[in-house]
């Protein structure tokens, strides 16, 4: 996965190198949720950790699905906005001692993550429409609607359990 790409000429160029970028994410996110699966002591949030990752596997499935509608080879560029948001998650759950306030540390670089791929799904299935891949649109919202449910899970969880527990 390179870092520099085809130069972006075209808002085609600009979906591609999109999708490019959110298949890496979702790549690094299957390598960052089996540490924060291992590291939480709340068993909501663990279930809701490891529901995810499984989707997240399942979306890695479907980008593929959608790079062969397109007849592009499925491919990732460097992300450097999910990089920066894992390595910060990372740095915070080194930094944390307390248990309870971790899970709520946990939960909440969660949000990062969902809310920044919650803004590249709805980013491609606006270009899809304008460049009339219809036929990409149906799985694009598939997972898109899995990153909003799973951030207002996050969002329940915190507020019901996880930040009352931690204060
Ligand atoms: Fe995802
Ligand atoms: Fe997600």
């Amino acid at each position: 996965m390179g870092l520099f790409t085809t130069p972006i000429k075209t808002l085609d160029d600009l979906f591609l190198h999109t999708l490019k970028d959110i298949y890496y994410a979702e790549h690094q996110i299957t390598k960052a949720l089996p540490n924060m699966i291992e590291k939480t002591t709340n068993p909501s949030l663990r279930d809701e950790f490891s529901h995810h990752l499984q989707e997240t596997h399942e979306q890695i499935r479907r980008l593929e699905q959608v790079f062969g509608l397109l007849n592009e080879q499925a491919s990732g560029v460097t992300c450097e906005a999910i990089d920066g948001i894992i390595a910060e998650a990372k740095q915070v759950i080194s930094d944390v001692g307390d248990p309870k306030v971790l899970d709520a540390a946990m939960a909440s670089s969660a949000q990062a993550v969902e809310h920044y791929e919650i803004s590249r799904y709805g980013t491609l299935i606006a270009l899809a429409k304008q460049l009339g891949h219809t036929n990409v649109v149906g799985p694009l919202k598939a997972t898109l609607d899995e990153e909003k449910a799973a951030d207002r899970k996050l969002t329940e969880l915190s507020e019901t359990q996880i930040n009352r527990q931690a204060a």
